[in-house]
């Protein structure tokens, strides 16, 4: 094999609509961050979340602002829940760093919140005593939650609503790896008060960066939409009279997003697929576990990631040398700028044959990592409340995601499955 097969990478349509509407927009001098892609493709977002429920009686539904990456999505729906200094925020500790960063960018801190095993996402018991302890402690409740969609798997929203609902809290769904995933048939991001997307060049599907926020009803699109683009009054000169941020998506991405919607289900049925093939041809190879989705029928996961836990008595070739040498390749190094690491190991690490799988797969040419370190284990969030029941960062140690991605092909997946079983002592 020689091609290198990656965990998930951008595909674009086999009719190149991205490059038409990319054009359409240097053809008509819309290179900017507004203009007919960008309002197109809110529409086609709109419609695509708001499938197949119709719209909330009354209130108009859900409106979608496009954005230039989910990280700013995160960022303005907790600006518009009205997190500040002093505030806390309940965020579930398993994910990547986008889902609790915005949070310090306001000043206010994130309560990490740990997950149920059968998700992975975060758990509604510890969410509640977490909120019931926050007022005890500090006089007044959190002002937002923030679940996230693990590899694109729902998290239980029904029992994380009602919490928040008792305790009058918004949500905030982190959905940006669930786009099209849902939950009881509905789609994730549409539960909660908002729900963030993500089009990073590695998601469901991409406009190379981006993201959307999925908003409550006109009145709440309106004051993100002015939180977007630097909160300008309507003068004819600039007046400002709260502080905004340049968060539009540029006209440009958003050509390769509506694009793109034109395969969104296309993706999603492959993610689904090659996940499939993954449960089917692990079932029978010991000490290797597929992570699936609760077998009661609520779920419907886009399987954006295919994941995997190991045994720790699993033994694997070349076990001995794991963490032996200093990375100098980190994960997210941007432009070949990385900080030399001072040693190879840390405090909570993936167990030795977690690292000696992903080597040897690296080795044969396939793209594997571990699952995200859980926050309340990251050296930045030290001083953050937590609370935990071990799940997370035991899984944290297990754990490994597999190639799911368009470009992933059934052979691909035996040929992955193959190289895994060779790398079994
Ligand atoms: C869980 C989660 N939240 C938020 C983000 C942020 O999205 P972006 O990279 O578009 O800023 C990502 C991914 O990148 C993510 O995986």
């Amino acid at each position: 094999m020689t091609k290198r097969i990656y965990l998930c990478l951008a595909h674009m349509s086999d009719t190149g609509l991205e490059q038409k509407y990319i054009k359409e927009a240097f053809d008509t001098n819309w290179v900017v961050p507004l203009g007919p892609n960008v309002n197109g493709f809110e529409k086609d977002l709109e419609e695509f979340v708001a499938s197949p429920q119709p719209s909330p009686e009354g209130k108009g539904g859900k409106r979608v602002v496009a954005l230039s990456a989910g990280t700013a999505a995160v960022h303005l729906a907790l600006k518009a829940c009205g997190v500040g200094p002093g505030d806390e925020v309940c965020v579930q500790s398993f994910t990547f760093c986008a889902s609790s960063h915005p949070i310090t960018y306001l000043g206010a801190t994130p309560v990490f919140i740990d997950s149920e095993k059968d998700t992975w996402n975060m758990d509604p018991e510890l969410l509640e005593e977490a909120i019931k302890d926050r007022i005890a402690k500090t006089g007044k409740a959190p002002k937002a939650i923030v679940p996230v969609a693990l590899y694109g798997m729902p998290y239980q929203i029904d029992r994380i609503m009602e919490i928040a609902d008792k305790y009058g809290i918004p949500v905030i769904e982190d959905a940006a790896e669930g786009f099209g995933s849902k939950y009881k048939g509905q789609m994730l991001g549409t539960f909660g008060k908002y729900g963030v997307l993500s089009f990073n060049g590695n998601k469901m599907i991409t406009t190379s960066g981006g993201g959307a926020l999925i908003t409550p009803d006109e009145e709440s699109w309106r004051e993100i939409m002015m939180y977007a683009t630097q909160y300008r009054e309507s003068y004819p000169y600039y007046q400002h009279e709260k502080i905004g941020y340049n968060y539009r998506m540029s006209n440009i991405c958003a050509g390769i997003g509506r694009g793109q919607m034109t395969v969104a289900n296309d993706h999603i049925a492959h993610h689904k697929h090659v996940q499939a093939l993954y449960e089917e041809l692990l079932k029978d190879v010991n000490g290797i576990h597929v992570h699936t989705q609760p077998g009661d029928g609520g779920y419907d996961s886009n399987y954006w990631l295919c994941t995997i836990t190991l045994d720790p008595d699993l033994k694997i070739k070349g076990q001995e040398n794991a963490y032996k040498t200093i990375v100098t390749g980190a994960v997210g190094g941007a432009a070949g700028v990385i900080h030399a690491a001072d040693s190879a190991t840390t405090d909570c690490q993936p167990n030795d044959n977690v690292e000696a799988l992903r080597v040897f797969l690296d080795q044969a040419g396939i793209e594997a990592r571990p699952v995200w370190k859980p926050m309340h284990k990251q050296p930045v969030y030290r001083d953050a409340p937590a609370y935990t029941n071990g799940v997370s960062e035991a899984i944290f140690k297990i754990g490994m995601c597999l190639p799911a991605g368009p470009y992933v092909t059934d052979d691909d997946v035996k040929y992955i499955v193959d190289t895994i079983k060779d790398a079994i002592v």
